[in-house]
């Protein structure tokens, strides 16, 4: 029997444990423990997740919160330093790119439990990115890497990885996608904002570079008054967007406009339906760039760079960055806009869960 400990704490990393969960019957040399760490804590960012993709309950809940990077980072280590010495297990699996993930994985390093990392190898080359530093900082100490394209594959050969430690698997939170797509579609999430299909934009937003920064966020504002003139815009805002917003007084900015709607941030199902029946989604998050490239939307990403190019050579994906010229011409030409390419991205076919899982227990540990 192999022990695994998976270590979630944040939203991104629920529906990525959930398609491992799914599948982890099917597997019963594999023992898998969740160590949630309560980086997320409010019931929207993390209990509605646990309930809507049925994860089991964790066996261990470190309530950990928020903090700064280094108190959020150090809390996590702390608690989970404890939990390792006590309830050691044969193989800690990380997952993405959040404090929680860097947290345990040096944890794990130090006391000689083998890492494995979901979502392994992404690069955006822009260490301003504190995801870009955990990225980079877990897979300098990581064991076995699990990737979800090739881009990945090749920035850890680059960076002197053992091609035999990784393992091209596809994407776990595609998995869950369409394990979820049906449910998804039939709560037509729209239809409670009053809203048509394909006929507004859905927007997301949390990266400190968009939302901590009072120009950035204040053009970001302006750019939605301006869509929203031509496409009813939803918006499920994040709680550190929420905070800023209200500090800049730009929360009631959009609410005066009568074409935005501005909600507490949405649970999985949610967000997946306005995302199938948005016209056209505006974010900065990765998870959605991928989630709209699957489901053949036109994203418009707010950031300059993204560490899954995939997206774009294979999807509708569009770096805009902060260039409000190429943002209104994508709005203008919405319409004529078809996805580039028609078929799959390889791998992201449903079944990189039960890839990872029959790797881990291959392993002889
Ligand atoms: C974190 C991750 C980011 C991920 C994002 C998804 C890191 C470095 N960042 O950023 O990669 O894309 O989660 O949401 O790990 N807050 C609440 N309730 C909560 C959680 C947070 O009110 O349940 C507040 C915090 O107090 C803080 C702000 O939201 O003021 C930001 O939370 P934090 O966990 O620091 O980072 P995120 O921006 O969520």
């Amino acid at each position: 029997m192999i022990t695994i400990d998976v270590i979630a704490g944040a939203r991104p990393n629920f529906m990525k444990i959930a398609a491992l969960f799914a599948v982890a019957s099917e597997f019963p040399d594999l023992r898998l423990r969740l160590v949630h760490t309560g980086q997320h804590y409010d019931a929207a960012m993390s209990d509605i997740f646990m309930n809507e993709l049925n994860i089991p309950e964790p066996v261990c809940h470190l309530g950990v919160g928020g903090g700064s990077h280094a108190v959020q980072t150090a809390e996590v280590m702390i608690k989970y330093e404890k939990w390792i010495i006590n309830n050691r297990p044969d193989i800690v699996l990380v997952v993405g790119d959040v404090n929680s993930t860097l947290a345990c994985a040096v944890v794990a390093s130090k006391e000689n439990v083998k890492i494995a990392h979901v979502e392994a190898g992404l690069r955006s080359f822009d260490k301003s990115m504190p995801e870009e530093i955990n990225r980079i900082i877990t897979d300098s100490i990581c064991d076995y890497f699990y990737v979800t394209e090739k881009s990945a594959l090749n920035n850890l050969i680059r960076e002197g990885h053992s091609s035999k430690s990784i393992i091209f698997v596809g994407n776990v939170m595609v998995d869950t996608l369409y394990l979820m797509k049906q449910k998804a579609d039939s709560i037509k999430a729209y239809e409670k904002y009053s809203l048509k299909p394909n006929q507004y934009a859905y927007i997301t937003l949390h990266r400190p570079s968009n939302v901590d920064n009072s120009d950035n966020l204040s053009a970001i504002c302006e750019q939605l008054i301006w869509l929203a003139d031509r496409l009813p815009v939803v918006f499920p805002v994040h709680p550190r967007t929420m905070k800023n917003l209200v500090t800049l007084s730009l929360e009631n900015k959009l609410l005066s406009h009568k074409s935005i709607t501005l909600t507490s941030p949405v649970g999985y199902l949610e967000s997946l339906s306005l995302q199938m029946y948005a016209k056209i989604i505006i974010t900065d998050s990765g998870g959605i760039q991928e989630e709209s490239a699957v489901l053949h939307k036109k994203c418009l990403t707010l950031r300059e760079n993204t560490e899954r190019p995939i997206t774009i050579e294979y999807g509708n994906n569009v770096l805009i960055g902060n260039d409000w010229n190429m943002f209104k011409n994508c709005i203008n030409d919405m319409d004529n806009v078809n996805c580039k390419i028609d078929s799959s991205i390889p791998f992201w076919d449903g079944n990189a869960a039960k890839r990872i899982l029959k790797h881990l227990s291959s392993l002889n540990i």
